[in-house]
């Protein structure tokens, strides 16, 4: 890719101490990049690391979680800067739609009320200059000013997620991370949400990192994919090697799985089994129990991450390739 990256994850692992002292190991050996105008998209089964990822990066992380690795945007390292240096970065650079985002409106304050309250709370601009913002933000997304005046109660699930992305989008970000921004729509509304982030994306230049377990949503969004299980990486590469010449197990059943990107099911749990528990992880791969080309080695050695060609990773000990260096 000729355009430098805005964003190298490089080797993210996070963990937590839960309440009973053990440790849960959420990620391991992260690594990915962000370019401008892009959309790289991380998928993978509930509970397989996604949402931590972007925590993670952003530092939203409750105390019980360690973290390593690095982060660099613009080759300044998130992990590394002082919580005071890297709030200057959230909102104004990184910003991020929640999952679940759409639920979390204040449901007696007004929309436009509570967009401008996010961005003078977060001295983001001044008073009279965030009143401007409000309306231009409401419009970029496709709600009309005056149905700003109203409550999240009178608006539809569509427009409310809307909503949150034009708070999300408050300081023309460079980076909007979006974690299931379509999960709890209909797939018609879904579209339309998709349509709009495609949209905002061009005319802003925006990067976009988005959490799915979708795979209908990737194709129709993404220009690289993260393929995730059990917290580690198992696939990595661009949408078309990631759907035309998949190269791990897991990628491989996920596809077959889906097997018409129109007509979306739950089709993630078609995969018999469950991901490993995060506190028992095996010394082998993590995939091995539910995979259906394992070999000998694969219940014994953690399979490395291998760059297989130009830019496409994958883990797995099926595949020849020389190790990946991030
Ligand atoms: N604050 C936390 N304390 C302990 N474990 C956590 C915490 N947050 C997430 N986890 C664990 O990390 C794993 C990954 O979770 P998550 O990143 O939310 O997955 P995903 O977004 O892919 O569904 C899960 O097993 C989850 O239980
Ligand atoms: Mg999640």
């Amino acid at each position: 890719m000729a355009e430098s990256a805005l964003l190298r994850v490089r080797h993210l692992n996070t963990a937590f101490t839960l309440p009973d002292k053990r440790t849960a190991r959420a990620l391991e050996d992260v690594s990915f990049d962000v370019y401008p105008g892009q959309t790289i998209g991380l998928v993978g089964e509930s509970g397989c690391g996604k949402t931590t990822t972007l925590m993670s990066i952003l530092r939203l992380l409750p105390s019980n979680a360690s973290i390593s690795g690095q982060a660099l945007f613009k080759d300044v390292d998130l992990l590394a800067i002082d919580e005071k240096q890297m709030r200057s970065y959230r909102w104004r650079e990184l910003a991020i739609v929640f999952q679940g985002a759409m639920n979390a409106l204040n449901p007696v304050m007004r929309v436009d009320q509570q967009i401008r309250e996010a961005i003078l709370l977060h001295h983001l601009m001044p008073q009279d200059q965030a009143d401007l913002r409000v309306g231009e933000l409401l419009e970029l997304v496709g709600i009309a000013r005056e149905r700003g005046r109203q409550y999240p109660f009178q608006y539809s699930g569509g427009m409310r997620q809307r909503a949150m992305i034009a708070m999300a989008l408050a300081c023309s970000p460079s980076i909007l991370f979006a974690d299931e921004p379509t999960t709890a729509l209909d797939v018609m509304v879904q579209a339309q949400v998709l349509e709009l982030l495609k949209d905002i994306q061009q005319r802003m230049g925006l990067a976009i990192v988005l959490v799915t377990h979708d795979l209908g949503v990737v194709a129709e969004m993404c220009d690289s994919v993260v393929v995730m299980y059990g917290g580690k990486m198992a696939e990595y590469g661009s949408v078309d090697e990631i759907f035309n010449n998949p190269q791990h197990p897991y990628t491989q059943k996920l596809l077959e799985s889906f097997p018409d990107l129109n007509h979306p099911t739950d089709t993630l749990a078609s995969i018999p089994g469950t991901p490993p528990r995060l506190t028992e992880l095996p010394a082998g791969c993590r995939f091995e129990p539910r995979c259906h080309l394992r070999i000998e080695r694969c219940k014994t050695d953690s399979p490395p991450l291998l760059e297989l060609g130009d830019a496409h990773y994958a883990a797995c000990h099926l595949r020849q390739g020389k190790p990946a260096h991030f």
